[in-house]
């Protein structure tokens, strides 16, 4: 097992990596009292209810199921986790464990927040998105109709529990989505990983544990590297959103169920590229081969998507990342090197919006 310490201000958070950890952690040191609640939904419940139950043995230990999917992820969901932390008497001595991907991640992160001004936390993140990427950070929060995560606050966990083995039951497709935030890490701070992960892509995909642990690591590593410098993203955190301008678009282009966040994240990347190439003169060489690795985790389905460019330009002005009157857009100067820029001519981002 490998442990990466996210150093802030006041608090220190342990992220522990490694295959098949959940079976021998002893949860003792990041429990607060006695009460902990484990919030889940339906299909993590099944596979790993049970399990995460035996490892808070020693504990007055229960559990939350919520419906599956980022369609839940609102104000009735959250209130569904309140009622239910109220109903059963709950106070502040309580410690909440969120077992999930993104979506679980982000919204019981933000009820643990909420409930009584803040209640300790624990994530087990169980995709490979929430693992390198979502759970890692402090971001928070629900969607609002008008908005993707409009609503939230920043919320840091006693521990980050990161097992690899988890992984195993991942729909492929979901296992993709979290290579878009892989291959993105390579792509904005680290070529070495890019080459790494370009060299050993198929072990990666086959989830060969050493290969995917170093991954998982990396990935997890240059998180908390970011955040650890800009916590509350007012300045260079906001590299973490390469190819998200364009994603969060796409997310609510296909009404957030024709693309998931990570897929979204995947073809807001190729976009990203082909501004990058044209407002950095990122070399076509390097605009090749990032292609190639981002086709490759891509389904045929989602590399014939098409977009009406001038739709996607208005849903990105809603977005959250705009300031003032201009879009900001995390481009590349090279693979590995990433720029944070604004004041982008229309006509280039509507001419970057496409998958070729
Ligand atoms: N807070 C942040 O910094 C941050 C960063 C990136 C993304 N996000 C958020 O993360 C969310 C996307 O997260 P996601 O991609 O993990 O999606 P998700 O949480 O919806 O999980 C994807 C699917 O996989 C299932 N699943 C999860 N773990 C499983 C396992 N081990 N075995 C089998 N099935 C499993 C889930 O039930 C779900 O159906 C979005 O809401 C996005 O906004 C947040």
């Amino acid at each position: 097992m490998r442990k990466i310490n996210l150093q802030l201000n006041n608090i220190k958070i342990p992220i522990l990596v490694g295959s098949n950890i959940l079976k021998t952690i002893n949860p003792e040191n990041y429990v607060k009292k006695n009460d902990v609640v484990i919030i889940t939904n339906s299909t993590i419940a099944k596979l790993y209810l049970k399990q995460t139950k035996r490892m808070f043995k020693d504990y007055n230990v229960d559990s939350l199921i919520l419906r599956d999917g980022e369609k839940y992820k609102n104000i009735k969901t959250l209130q569904q986790i309140h009622d239910y932390l109220i109903k059963n008497k709950y106070d502040r001595s309580l410690t909440i464990v969120a077992l999930g991907g993104g979506v679980i991640g982000d919204m019981v992160a933000f009820a643990a927040d909420t409930f009584m001004r803040g209640v300790q936390l624990i994530h087990i993140p169980t995709t490979l998105l929430a693992q390198v990427d979502s759970s890692i950070g402090g971001k928070c929060g629900i969607n609002h109709p008008l908005g993707k995560n409009m609503i939230g606050s920043f919320k840091h966990p006693s521990v980050i529990l990161m097992d690899s083995a988890i992984l195993k039951t991942l729909p492929k497709r979901e296992f993709m989505a979290g290579m878009a935030e892989v291959i993105k890490y390579g792509l904005i701070k680290n070529k070495s990983f890019f080459k790494f992960i370009d060299n050993n892509y198929s072990k990666i995909i086959q989830q060969n544990t050493d290969c995917l642990l170093r991954t998982i690591f990396t990935c997890a590593s240059i998180k908390a590297q970011v955040v650890k410098e800009d916590e509350l993203e007012s300045g260079i955190r906001a590299i973490l959103n390469f190819g998200h301008t364009f994603g969060h678009a796409i997310e609510v282009y296909g009404n957030y169920e024709r693309f998931s966040h990570g897929e979204a994240v995947a073809l807001g990347m190729i976009m990203a590229t082909n501004l990058s190439q044209k407002i950095l003169n990122l070399e076509k060489k390097e605009v090749d081969k990032i292609k190639q690795l981002i086709y490759s985790i891509m389904s045929e389905e989602l590399l014939k998507s098409e977009f009406q460019p001038n739709d996607l330009v208005k849903l990105m002005s809603a977005d959250k990342k705009k300031k003032g009157d201009s879009l900001n857009f995390i481009l590349l100067s090279s693979i590995g090197e990433a720029q944070i820029l604004s004041d982008i001519q229309e006509s280039d981002i509507i001419e970057s919006i496409k998958l070729n």
